[in-house]
């Protein structure tokens, strides 16, 4: 039996179209120009559930006035058709009008573990996140929702944010998928010249500095923290922005390693931001 993969733009439409779907749904929301580490979650989602429903949306209110929101990456053609490809049932596209009304006033935000790293750097960043991931579930009404490890703060936002207030959706963490050199893929590589791109694995090389370090029995945060710091700086092109090593429930900077913890950093190349990071322990 061959499926129509339906594409809503609306909320009529989405609704409509989410009405004939069976259970249990599985959604993964985006922002576009999908890539390989998009695509494994359309894909667990696919393995997990009869139903399968994406979003793509540049959603403007979790970019900071000085980030990329103009010149993010587009490409609706190409994502349509990986997305059709890896099996989803529903593509939600809705305009930023129909998300943000006019008169649009109502925030939902997730008040201390958006604090510290990412929350840091990018006010506001999170307080978008966590308001457009409710609008998304409260339209999609899924019951597993799919998120990439690759912006680890983000699932453990979304996972509290879920809890606190009773939404009935398992938060499903799928793990960072890499390019062969060891590159997180991420919609904003492409903004990597040749040059640039060699340099990008210095996220990668710096976080299997600290994880061999840890593995040889290293339990000093700081040394672990200062071993990242000079791989990214024995690389011209790269600017650390931060590296962490955190308790991975807290988030909170760590001095003694002791449990599961989270390795992470962002690091700039030229003018473009990266993320990475490795769960250990
Ligand atoms: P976006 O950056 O498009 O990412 C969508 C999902 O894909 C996120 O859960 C992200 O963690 C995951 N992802 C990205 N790169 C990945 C990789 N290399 N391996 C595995 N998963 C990866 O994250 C967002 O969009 C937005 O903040 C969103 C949640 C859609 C809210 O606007």
């Amino acid at each position: 039996m061959t499926r129509q993969m339906i594409i809503a733009t609306t909320l009529e439409e989405l609704r409509s179209a989410r009405l004939l779907l069976d259970g249990p749904v599985g959604f993964v929301p985006t922002m576009g120009f999908l890539h390989a580490g998009h695509i494994s979650l359309v894909r667990r989602a696919r393995d997990e559930c009869k139903s399968v429903v994406v979003s793509i949306f540049v959603n403007p209110t979790q970019f900071g006035p000085n980030e990329d929101l103009s010149k993010y990456p587009r490409d609706l053609d190409r994502d349509l058709r990986l997305l059709e490809e890896a099996g989803a049932d529903l593509v939600w596209t809705p305009t930023p009008e129909v998300m943000y009304p006019p008169g649009f006033q109502t925030w939902v935000e997730v008040q201390e573990m958006t604090q510290p790293l990412e929350g840091a750097q990018r006010p506001g960043h999170f307080l978008g996140v966590t308001t457009v991931v409710a609008k998304l579930f409260n339209a999609v009404q899924p019951t597993k929702a799919y998120f990439g490890q690759k912006d680890a703060q983000q699932a453990a936002v979304i996972r509290q944010m879920v809890r606190d207030l009773n939404f009935p959706i398992e938060i499903v963490v799928c793990p960072i998928v890499r390019e062969p050199d060891g590159l997180a893929m991420s919609s904003r590589n492409v903004y990597l010249d040749t040059e640039q791109r060699k340099a990008a694995t210095v996220l990668y090389r710096a976080l299997s500095a600290a994880k061999d370090a840890y593995e040889k029995g290293e339990r000093d945060a700081e040394k672990l923290r200062r071993m990242m710091k000079e791989v990214i700086e024995r690389e011209p092109l790269a600017q650390m922005q931060y590296v962490s090593c955190a308790d991975y429930d807290t988030l909170q900077e760590l001095d003694k390693v002791t449990g599961k913890i989270l390795l992470s950093m962002a690091v700039f190349i030229g003018k473009t931001r990266l993320i990475d990071n490795f769960v250990l322990g």
